[in-house]
């Protein structure tokens, strides 16, 4: 059985005590997500420590949204793995679709952070995902391929097993706009087969798929419902307690 798990990905939203006080109201509810289901939040950086110590005791685990290329030294504004790993994170997010985009953020610059991860015991939400243009010319799943290949074909299978990955169509992000759950499963299935024939059958069963892109309460039931899709990677739902909890409901 794979894991299942609903992580919370806030971007650049809430305050500090904004941002306590959605954990705490997570946390609160934690009785009603099933048996099973994992919940990760990725605050911003400067919220870690604090909402860490909201997380401390209970089973929702702490993300950070990204991390630097570089162990540590002279590199202004960047947090280290090492740094995230202190403030009690167990998770970082790499190469969302927003930093490829706006940040530079390469697959050669992705295979150092996630190394840097590792080195650190952080495991990884690792997205990969294809911009409306690619999708409409057809090149989704060379696209995919691709952003996999470069990242996660150096890894060994032990290291897979740090490895999560979340499916964003880059056009579903805060759009409003959900791809169907037959496109998802479609492409859920070929990121898997894709694991399957570089790492085996085994790496690729075990390996937890998320969907992202405008998922929420009233999509994510039949989303879940598709075999190779394992949870979602939240976005704007996960800012508001109820909307995060229902989704994680919704297995
Ligand atoms: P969204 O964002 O749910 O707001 O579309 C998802 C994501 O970018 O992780």
């Amino acid at each position: 059985m794979r894991n299942k798990i609903v992580a919370g990905n806030w971007k650049m939203n809430t305050t500090v005590t904004e941002g306590i006080a959605l954990a705490e109201a997570i946390v609160a509810r934690m009785d009603s997500v099933p048996a099973g289901v994992s919940l990760v939040v990725a605050p911003p950086f400067t919220h870690l420590t604090a909402v860490a110590k909201v997380l401390a005791g209970s089973p929702v685990a702490l993300s950070a949204q990204n991390c630097a290329d570089q162990p540590k030294g002279a590199y202004t504004g960047e947090v280290s793995a090492a740094m995230l790993k202190d403030a009690g994170c167990r998770y970082t997010i790499l190469g969302h679709s927003e930093r490829r985009e706006y940040y530079g953020e390469t697959s050669e610059k992705l295979v150092r952070k996630m190394a840097l991860a590792f080195e650190n015991g952080l495991k990884v939400i690792f997205c990969v995902g294809e911009k409306l243009e690619e999708r409409q010319e057809g090149r989704h799943f060379d696209v995919v391929q691709t952003q996999i290949a470069e990242v996660l074909f150096g890894l060994s299978p032990e290291e897979m097993a740090n490895i999560v990955i979340a499916y964003e169509p880059v056009w579903a992000i805060g759009t409003g706009v959900t791809a169907t759950s037959e496109q998802a499963q479609e492409i859920h299935a070929f990121i898997r087969r894709t694991l399957a024939a570089h790492f085996g059958e085994a790496v690729a069963e075990a390996t937890t798929i998320l969907y992202g892109g405008s998922c929420k309460p009233s999509n994510a039931k039949e989303l879940f419902a598709c075999p190779d899709i394992d949870g979602g990677l939240i976005g704007g739902a996960s800012l508001k307690a109820d909307d995060f909890i229902a989704i994680a409901m919704s297995f």
